[in-house]
């Protein structure tokens, strides 16, 4: 049984907090984030749907369209806010089946650093209170997304685990995962494997090639992950989740006819190496900024 802490007047990381998160992988932190909070990112998302162009990037998403246009898209979104569409929103001959509100996979991997709402969001207090608190020295954040889940098509996400595509020198990632709606076992909440994190190591290393302009997955460490043991995260609207690198997870995929919105931050620690050949790659006149 994995424990929740009420944390809806958290002041920092507690003893009690740190031996969970370091026995089980993961920190269950309910009412972190007020309700508040959480409709105002979501109507600051709606927003930047209403002014996304999808028939400009049509040609991009499509199944058809060459996984070259794909991986450029993908790899520039380390510094930029781009768009990604669920694959079940396209039929066999590409056309976009959904309205772009209900096609959209998620948004990333930039916006705490190319816009003012999600900046703020990203850099709240309490975010940075909790990276310190589990060892941080210089916390970076590094990557933000906001996962749409979307009723019937939400896609499965497999077991991984986050140091595989955010790799540092020792391993010091920090996901930070809140839930902008109640996700739930129907809507495709999160799983993980209490534990998990100290059974082998990294599994797999996320590379850019040597050129820069693609990426392969090497495989570091093929001990299997012990699915058989994971366990459902269920996380009311506002709830934190937060987990190390090696703590693996996964979620299903949403038949329900309700979306599961969230919104993840993955921090570094600046003292740690950052290898180049990490994906998410920032140009010079972006580099990464702390809280
Ligand atoms: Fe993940």
């Amino acid at each position: 049984m994995i424990p929740r802490f009420d944390a809806s007047s958290f002041k920092g990381i507690t003893p009690e907090m740190r031996e969970a998160f370091e026995r089980d992988g993961v920190l269950v932190l309910d009412g972190l984030v007020s309700e508040a909070a959480c409709d105002s990112l979501r109507k600051h998302m709606a927003d930047m749907v209403t002014d996304f162009d999808v028939s400009a990037h049509r040609s991009v998403f499509s199944s058809t369209s060459e996984a070259h246009a794909q991986d450029q898209y993908f790899l520039q979104s380390g510094h930029e806010t781009r768009f990604f569409l669920e694959e079940e929103a396209f039929d066999a001959d590409g056309n976009i089946t959904k309205p772009k509100e209900l096609a959209l996979n998620k948004v990333g991997h930039a916006m705490h650093d190319t816009d003012e709402t999600f900046s703020a969001f990203a850099r709240q207090e309490a975010f940075r209170t909790i990276c310190e608190g589990l060892g941080h020295k210089q916390p970076l954040p590094l990557q933000s997304m906001y996962i749409f889940k979307q009723p019937h098509i939400g896609g499965e996400v497999v077991c991984h685990q986050d140091a595989t595509y955010l790799r540092t020198e020792p391993e010091t990632c920090l996901g930070i995962w809140v839930a902008l709606e109640d996700a739930t076992t129907e809507n495709g909440c999160l799983y993980g494997i209490p534990g998990g994190h100290k059974t082998g190591g990294v599994r797999a290393a996320f590379r850019r090639t040597p050129g820069g302009d693609s990426t392969y997955t090497e495989t570091l460490d093929d001990t299997p992950f012990d699915e058989d043991k994971k366990v459902p995260l269920p996380a009311p609207k506002g709830t934190v989740l937060v987990f190390g690198g090696l703590f693996p997870h996964m979620s299903s995929a949403n038949r329900s006819d309700k979306s599961r919105h969230a919104y993840t931050l993955h921090v570094i620690d600046g003292a740690a190496h950052y290898p180049a050949d990490n994906w998410l790659r920032r140009p010079e006149h972006l580099p990464l900024k702390g809280f």
